[in-house]
């Protein structure tokens, strides 16, 4: 069964086929760049980029492959939540694609894909609990199955991304500053005393970054000689080896670890509180941090799980988790009719695929 994947929720559009279960093929175009001279992603920008970018794209991965359109069983495209703007277009070219060449469509959660694209890398166990961590949510779900996903914890304020992007602003990184403090602070030593593990005195599995992120901008502006400006050279951090370039790197180590075991010690909490739970899941943009990926590969070891992490590649925005989401929820007899809606962050996803239980 061929599924084609469609992403354009927020700054990147992207096509991508799974065959049978295997990610055949992949186009990206990522609007970083441009939204990098603004400090932040522009919603006007991004879906006028979309626009321009998705018929181009798809040309190119039916060059690549010899795809053609009648080829397709199934058209996959993310729905919400993201940026509304940029959702139609994704939408719309998957409604147009998909009636013209008679394939079914499926309307997918992008958030249930971050999470579900593990099975691109090793096989998915459920029950499961995923930990989803990106630029706009920091989600814990009990999964237990492709379309059975419980909302356990969430961020009662700024998501975990969210507090890499303000704190690497502030030391004048460029937006989105989270890997480049991730390359930081594999260069310097942690102090575990310089920034709280925040929102921990609770029994709850929720997440609150936004005192965390506030702490680290306030260090940040109070030491401008941790300014990280002129160390940014194209594509590449070259540190300088002096007092200043060590004291950054280790402000960054501390940081990202105070990111790192608040996230691991929720985890834990969770799989305190959930009986019966097969494999860990981590996915999302900041799954590609190698602290964090430390933490959780820590958790799953000490308790004899499978942890299912993404590649890098695959845990930031992508095509490939939507195409293979939909090929999962295909395999269950589900598609949608052409006339579904997108769905705008902070609203809820209707139940609305055909053939449900
Ligand atoms: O999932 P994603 O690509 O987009 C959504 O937000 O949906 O996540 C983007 C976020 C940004 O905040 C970016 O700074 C962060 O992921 N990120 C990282 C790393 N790579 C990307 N944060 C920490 N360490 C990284 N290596
Ligand atoms: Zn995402």
């Amino acid at each position: 069964m061929l599924c084609l994947g469609i992403e354009s929720s927020c700054d990147e559009t992207a096509l991508a086929l799974v065959c049978d279960g295997r990610l055949s093929a992949q186009v990206l175009r990522s609007q970083t760049d441009l939204h990098a001279l603004f400090g932040g992603v522009v919603p006007e920008l991004a879906s006028r980029e979309h626009a321009r970018c998705i018929g181009p794209l798809y040309d190119l991965l039916c060059r690549q492959t010899g795809l053609k359109a009648g080829d397709l069983d199934y058209v996959a495209v993310a729905r919400g939540p993201g940026l509304l703007g940029s959702l139609l277009v994704g939408v719309s070219f998957a409604k147009a694609l998909a009636l013209s060449c008679g394939a079914r469509i499926l309307a997918v959660n992008h958030l249930h894909a971050h999470l579900l694209a593990a099975g691109l890398g090793g096989d998915l166990l459920f029950p499961a609990l995923g930990l989803l961590v990106s630029g706009g949510h920091t989600h814990i779900y009990r999964m237990d199955g492709p379309r059975s996903f419980t909302l356990l914890g969430r961020s009662i304020d700024d998501a975990a991304g969210e507090a890499f992007d303000k704190f690497g602003k502030a030391l004048g990184l460029p937006y989105p500053a989270g890997r480049q403090i991730d390359e930081l602070a594999s260069k310097g030593v942690a102090d575990i005393r310089l920034f709280p593990r925040p929102y921990l005195d609770n029994d709850n599995l929720d997440f609150s970054f936004s005192g965390l992120k506030t702490a680290a901008v306030q260090l940040a502006a109070g030491r401008p000689d941790l300014s990280a400006k002129q160390l940014v050279q194209p594509g590449d951090l070259i540190l300088p080896a002096d007092k200043a370039g060590q004291d950054l790197a280790d402000v960054c180590a501390s940081f990202t670890l105070a990111v790192a075991e608040t996230l691991r010690l929720k985890l834990e909490r969770a799989l305190k509180k959930q009986a019966g739970i097969k494999a860990l899941i981590l996915a999302g943009g900041v799954a590609a941090n190698s602290f964090v990926r430390q933490g959780i590969r820590t958790l799953a070891d000490a308790r004899g799980l499978p942890l299912l992490l993404p590649e890098p590649d695959l845990c930031t925005d992508n095509a490939a988790m939507i195409a293979y989401a939909g090929w999962l929820l295909a395999g269950l007899g589900q598609r949608h009719e052409l006339d579904f809606r997108s769905v705008p962050r902070g609203q809820k996803i209707p139940e609305d695929a055909l053939g449900q239980d």
